[in-house]
């Protein structure tokens, strides 16, 4: 590390503060210091499973069903994993509260200052055939409330915009019969309508826009059930990697169009690559034994985490330490992992500051 005395003592006590838990920053002043001059205050959120904090109808989404939130915040709530996922702790860096979801209408004025999460599970850029408000709706949402001047010039221009993309219109392609072969030019109409999202987003205002890069598809549980969570499908994985490639030279173009680095893709395909070879986070205060399984499994055939049977039994059984796995379920992260993604994001999230 060959960080400046002050920012590793900074760096050195943010390390701590995160350890412990609860508080990223030290203080005020230690924030200053190390971030020189943006400060975003608030996080508007668009996207999928990946960052929605209960934006989907209770009565439809496992994200409200037990065993779901059983770490954090103790019960059911709308996220898709036993705790914390990256919204929180990209709210959590940035040293605010994350954000309320959107269709929590019932939040007054001061609900409002930490921005709002658009984000819903199951959505794509393009429909997915869920329902929910697709990726360009959700944009929709926050450019009424501009116009209702709910945000202000002012308030978008201290605004961090955090986009996650985990791949359900891929799943919806293949799902409905798309062909193997026109997925390539698929992937690059999704990406292309990434484009369009992102630079719409900060064409509102939006100072910051951070995306993130498509997970290794193929890590998922939902794949590597067919090798008894031993190996990730290379298949997917680099269907993943094209959609990463043209993602980050979209996002080139669009931050070279721009003044001051506007956007910036998080990646997650590395650092979930990096945390399961590691077999847990960097500090290795988190392990992950076999971080191919997921804590949360469906007994048999099409049964999900959370689905009962007509008598009300549970279809899924629970390991007794979330906190030990790294994937929640077949699809999402663990309160665990994202922690441990997070903490190898950290040094790419500093660039917003920039
Ligand atoms: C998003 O959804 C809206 C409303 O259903 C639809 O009109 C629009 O075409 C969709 N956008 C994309 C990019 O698929
Ligand atoms: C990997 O995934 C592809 C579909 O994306 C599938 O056709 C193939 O059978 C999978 N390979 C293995 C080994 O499961
Ligand atoms: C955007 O540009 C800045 C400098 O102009 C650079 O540091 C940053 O890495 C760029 N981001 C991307 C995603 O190209
Ligand atoms: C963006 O700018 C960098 C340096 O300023 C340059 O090397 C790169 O080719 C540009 N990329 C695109 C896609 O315009």
């Amino acid at each position: 590390m060959e960080l400046h005395a002050l920012l590793s003592y900074t760096f050195f006590l943010l390390f701590l503060f995160v350890i412990a838990g609860e508080t990223v920053w030290a203080n005020e002043e230690d924030r200053k210091v190390a971030n020189g001059g943006f400060r975003p205050t608030k996080l508007f959120v668009f996207g999928d499973s990946y960052s929605d904090t209960g934006n989907n109808p209770k009565s439809l989404a496992s994200s409200w069903k037990t065993p779901y939130g059983v770490t954090f915040p103790g019960k059911p709530a709308g996220r898709y994993s036993d705790g914390r996922i990256l919204t929180d702790y990209v709210a959590r860096f940035m040293g605010i509260k994350s954000p309320l979801p959107y269709q929590w209408k019932k939040y007054g004025e001061n609900k409002l200052q930490y921005g709002i999460n658009f984000a819903c599970g199951g959505t794509g850029v393009f429909d997915t055939g869920n329902m929910q408000p697709n990726m360009s709706t959700q944009i929709g949402f926050l450019e009424g409330l501009i116009k209702q001047t709910v945000y202000t010039k002012r308030d978008l221009d201290s605004s961090l915009a955090l986009v996650t993309v985990s791949g359900n219109d891929y799943g919806a392609y293949t799902a409905s019969g798309g062909p193997e072969q026109g997925l390539p030019s698929f992937i690059s109409r999704v990406v292309n309508q990434m484009g369009i999202n992102l630079k719409r987003i900060h064409d509102m205002g939006v100072r910051k826009v951070v995306v993130t890069a498509l997970q290794p598809v193929g890590c998922l549980p939902k794949q590597t059930i067919f090798s008894s969570y031993q190996q990730c499908n290379e298949t997917d994985n680099s269907a993943a990697t094209l959609h990463n490639q043209l993602l980050q030279q979209a996002v080139t173009t669009l931050n070279n169009s721009t003044k001051g680095s506007s956007f910036l893709v998080l990646d997650l395909f590395s650092s979930f690559n990096t945390v399961l070879k590691n077999k847990g986070d960097f500090t290795g205060s988190l392990k992950f034994d076999t971080p191919l399984k997921p804590c949360c499994v469906g007994k048999k055939g099409d049964a999900n985490c959370g689905s009962l049977d007509e008598n009300g039994k549970a279809l899924y059984t629970v390991c007794n330490e979330p906190g030990s796995t790294f994937f929640w379920d077949s699809l999402h992260p663990s309160e665990a992992g994202w922690r441990a993604v997070y903490l190898t994001l950290r040094s790419s999230l500093n660039q917003i500051y920039n």
